[in-house]
C-alpha cells in the first residue's frame, strides 16, 4: 500500500470515527433525556399511588362514616317504634283515669245541683237566717259561687274531653303498625293528626289560626298500613303549615286576616279507578321550578338547620307508592300555594262499609 492510501484510510477512519462520536454524544443525551423522563415518570406514578392510597383510606373513612350512620338509623328507627308503643301505652293509661273523671262529673253536677236546690228551699223556709249562717252567706259570696261553680264544673268537663281526644287521637296515631294491611277509616287518620297538629293551627299574636277546610267524601274503608299513612298525613299537612309561616313572615296581621291562612283537605272515592284520592292544598309560599325539581330527593330541604332534614317528602313517596301502589303527585306555583294529591287503589273487595 501506498502512503497516499494509508492516508485516505486514516481520514475515513477519522471521519467514522466522527460520527460514532456524534452518536454517541447523542445517545448520551438520549440517555439522560430518557433518565429524566424515567424519574418524572417514577415521581408522577409515586404521586397517582399516593392519591390511590389516599382516596382508599377516605373511602374507607366513608364507608365507616356510611356504616355508622346506618347504625344511627336503625337505633332511631328502633328507637321510634319504642316510642310509639310507648306513646300508645301512655295514650291508653292516661285514658283510664280521664274516664273516671267524666264518668264522675255527671254524678257530680247532680249532687252540685241537688245541694243548690236545697240551699234554696231552706232559704225559701227560712227567709231570716242566724247571724252565724248570714254571715257565712256573705263571706262566702253565695250568689256569685253558685254562679262561678257551674262555670267551673263545665271548664273542667271541656278541659277533661278535650284530653280524652288527644290521648285518643295520640294512641290512634302511633299505634304500631301490623304485619298486615287492615281496614282503616283515612278521616279518622287525618282528623287524629290535626287534633296533634292543633298547637300549630292556633292563632298567635303575629296571626289568626290557620284554617282547615274540609271537603270529605264518601269513601270506603282503606286495607293499608294506618301508622304509615298516619305518617304521610302528617308530613304533607307539617310542611303545609310551615309553607304557610314562611309566606307570613313579612305580612302583616292585616294582610294575613284579609287573605288567610288556608289548608283545604279533600277526599273523593273515584269508582271507575277504583281509587282514593286524597288532596291537601295550602296557600302557603308555594314553590319555586328549581325547588319543585328536587323535594322528593332525599335530605333536599329548604328549611333552617334543626327545622327540616329534608326527609318528609322522601319518606311519604315511599310509603305511597312502594308500600301501597299509590301516586303521589303535587302542583305548585311559587306565591300561591301548593297542593299535593294522593292516590290510592282500594281494594273493596271485603271491605263494603263506607264512611
Ligand atoms: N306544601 C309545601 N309548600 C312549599 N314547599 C314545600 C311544601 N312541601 C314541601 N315543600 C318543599 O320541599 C322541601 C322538602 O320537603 P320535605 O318534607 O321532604 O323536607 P322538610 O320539610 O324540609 O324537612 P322534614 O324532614 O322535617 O320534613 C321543603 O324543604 C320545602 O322546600
Ligand atoms: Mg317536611
Amino acid at each position: 500500500m501506498q502512503i497516499d492510501d494509508y492516508e485516505k484510510e486514516l481520514n475515513k477512519l477519522r471521519k467514522v470515527n466522527r460520527i460514532l462520536e456524534k452518536k454517541l454524544e447523542r445517545s448520551e443525551i438520549d440517555r439522560t433525556r430518557l433518565e429524566e423522563t424515567n424519574k418524572k415518570k417514577e415521581v408522577l406514578l409515586k404521586n397517582v399511588i399516593n392519591d390511590l392510597e389516599e382516596s382508599q383510606n377516605k373511602l374507607a373513612q366513608r364507608s365507616q362514616e356510611l356504616e355508622q350512620t346506618l347504625i344511627n338509623l336503625q337505633m332511631m328507627q328502633n328507637k321510634m317504634s319504642v316510642l310509639g308503643n310507648l306513646v300508645a301505652d301512655v295514650a291508653h293509661e292516661i285514658n283510664n283515669p280521664i274516664g273516671f273523671i267524666l264518668g264522675n262529673l255527671g254524678p257530680a253536677e247532680e249532687y252540685i245541683n241537688s245541694l243548690l236546690q236545697l240551699i234554696d228551699i231552706y232559704q225559701n223556709l227560712y227567709p231570716t237566717p242566724f247571724p252565724e249562717i248570714r254571715t257565712k252567706i256573705e263571706d262566702i259570696d253565695l250568689n256569685y259561687l253558685r254562679e262561678d261553680l257551674l262555670k267551673v264544673l263545665s271548664s273542667i268537663k271541656d278541659g277533661t274531653d278535650r284530653i280524652f281526644q288527644i290521648s285518643s287521637s295520640l294512641r290512634n296515631f302511633s299505634r304500631a303498625d301490623t304485619e298486615q294491611k287492615t281496614a282503616f277509616n283515612l278521616h279518622t287518620g287525618l282528623d287524629n293528626t290535626l287534633i296533634i297538629l292543633k298547637y300549630r293551627l292556633k292563632g298567635n299574636k303575629n296571626r289568626p289560626p290557620i284554617q282547615i277546610i274540609k271537603d270529605y267524601g264518601t269513601i270506603p274503608l282503606l286495607k293499608c298500613f294506618p301508622g304509615q299513612i298516619n305518617q304521610v298525613f302528617m308530613n304533607l299537612l307539617a310542611n303545609a303549615i310551615d309553607a304557610l309561616e314562611e309566606f307570613n313572615i313579612g305580612r302583616s296581621a292585616d294582610e294575613i286576616q284579609s287573605n288567610p291562612n288556608l289548608i283545604n283537605i279533600q277526599t273523593r272515592l273515584i269508582e271507575c279507578d277504583n281509587c282514593i284520592v286524597i288532596r291537601i292544598k295550602d296557600n302557603g309560599m308555594g314553590m319555586s321550578a328549581e325547588t319543585q325539581s328536587q323535594i322528593f330527593e332525599h335530605l333536599f330541604t329548604t328549611k333552617p338547620i334543626g327545622q327540616g332534614t329534608g326527609l318528609g317528602l322522601s319518606i311519604v313517596q315511599k310509603i305511597i307508592i312502594d308500600k301501597h301502589g299509590g301516586m303521589l303527585d303535587f302542583n305548585s306555583v311559587y306565591g300561591e300555594g301548593s297542593e299535593f294529591i294522593i292516590t290510592l287503589p282500594v281494594n273493596i273487595a271485603g271491605v263494603d262499609k263506607t264512611y
